[in-house]
């Protein structure tokens, strides 16, 4: 037995690379903005999910920067085990009142927040009903609970009744979960029916907010806001790297649930507390959100005028949404591949997004507060030219 145990790996690695899903990062070479520099080159960024164009934003660099010089650069350690300072807590309070709820909770990340929540509030006995185009740090958080875990097709509201039909009433606890926003279609999920299903059927819902805070609610509250959800039982999980141009997630919800996830939720508990400079970053966001809701309409500004643009006017087969993700659907990968990096030529960073991320490739194009009017036409016009080639 003189065989590579690890041979497999390049094995693995062409598989990849034969199906044209290999992937690798790029480098961007300047600070966070409407137009980044990528390879020497300034292009028009739409691959970012700063959509308050805030990770750039002067006034929380400054706080970064003043948190890092008071309190150092790490948390030193678990927020249980001497990582805690009142700068996490300040940001809960805030995040918990820019969410509407009783309290919050501050984790490492969005991915972490998920995990820890959906695997606190369920268990073996219990059964979980996800959206087919969950995140995947949702679909995770489902598989490490060790619940039940079935598919409802996308944002469809008979499927989910059937199975809340048919399978409900053979488990103890009921959690259902769905993003808000639909981190690669940009659609909404059917908030209030969801909530409305779930009372029926005495269920939890989870929804997660990555793509929705700061950018939809009048205060910027997020999908709940916006369709004049808060103050329902819910358990509402979030990022502070999209919209908040920070890093760091978090829980949203009542004080006990809020109070047990303390307690339980192991990817809190048993990891390093956010760094100063992240949670004084994430907390000068939210002040932000808040005070300037220009910054909102600005961003939805540009939703409609690159819908009337790209979608009304030049009939390109860009997905139709109220968010500020949007999809170029493509036949395959190689294509999706090909038309990124024609686009990139055409000085329009935008990235091709193909399986396992989603089963259908496509170019993923995300908008932000801070793109002006000469951005959205050069986008449109580059999209126009690269499809009438394909
Ligand atoms: C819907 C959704 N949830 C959660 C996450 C994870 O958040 P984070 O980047 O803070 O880990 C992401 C993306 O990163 C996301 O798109």
């Amino acid at each position: 037995m003189n065989a590579d145990p690890y041979a497999w790996i390049e094995k693995s690695l062409d598989t990849v690379r034969r199906a044209d899903w290999y992937r690798s990062p790029q480098s961007i070479e300047s600070c966070p903005g409407p137009a980044v520099k990528l390879a020497g080159r300034r292009l028009i960024n739409f691959a970012s999910n700063d959509y308050l164009g805030l990770a750039g934003d002067g006034r929380l660099i400054q706080a970064a920067v003043a948190a890092t010089k008071e309190f150092g650069t790490g948390a030193t350690g678990s927020r249980l085990v001497g990582g805690h300072r009142d700068l996490h807590r300040q940001l809960e309070v805030a995040l918990a009142n820019l969410k509407q709820t009783e309290d919050a909770l501050v984790f490492s990340s969005g991915y972490l927040a998920n995990l820890g929540a959906i695997a606190s509030v369920v268990g073996k006995r219990d059964l979980i009903l996800s959206d087919k185009y969950n995140h995947s740090s949702l679909k995770n958080g489902a598989a490490l609970s060790g619940a039940t875990g079935l598919e409802y097709s996308h944002c469809n509201l008979e499927d989910l009744t059937a199975k809340l039909e048919q399978n409900r009433h053979r488990y103890r606890k009921c959690l259902i979960i769905s993003d808000s926003v639909f981190s690669m279609d940009g659609d909404l999920c059917p908030l209030p029916q969801l909530l409305s299903l779930a009372e029926k059927f005495n269920c939890m819902v989870l929804v997660d907010e990555a793509h929705a805070t700061g950018v939809f609610g009048a205060s910027g509250g997020g999908c709940a806001e916006h369709f004049g959800c808060t103050g329902l039982p819910l358990i509402q999980v979030g990022t502070l790297s999209k919209a908040l141009g920070s890093l760091g997630g978090y829980v949203a919800g009542s004080a006990a649930l809020i109070d047990f996830l303390r307690n339980r939720a192991a990817s809190w508990i048993y990891t390093t507390g956010l760094t100063p400079a992240d949670t004084a970053a994430a907390l000068e966001a939210v002040r932000i959100v808040q005070q300037e809701p220009e910054r909102r309409v600005r961003l939805h500004q540009n939703i409609e005028t690159f819908k009337s643009g790209a979608i009304a006017d030049r009939q390109l087969p860009i997905s139709n949404s109220l968010s500020p993700i949007f999809s170029l659907p493509l036949k395959d990968a190689a294509t999706a591949l090909r038309v990124a990096s024609k686009l990139k030529e055409m000085g329009i960073f935008a990235v091709a997004i193909r399986p396992p991320t989603v089963s259908a490739s496509r170019i993923r194009i995300s908008l932000m507060a801070t793109h002006d009017l000469a951005h959205l036409q050069q986008l449109v016009e580059a999209l126009a030219q690269v499809l009438s080639c394909q």
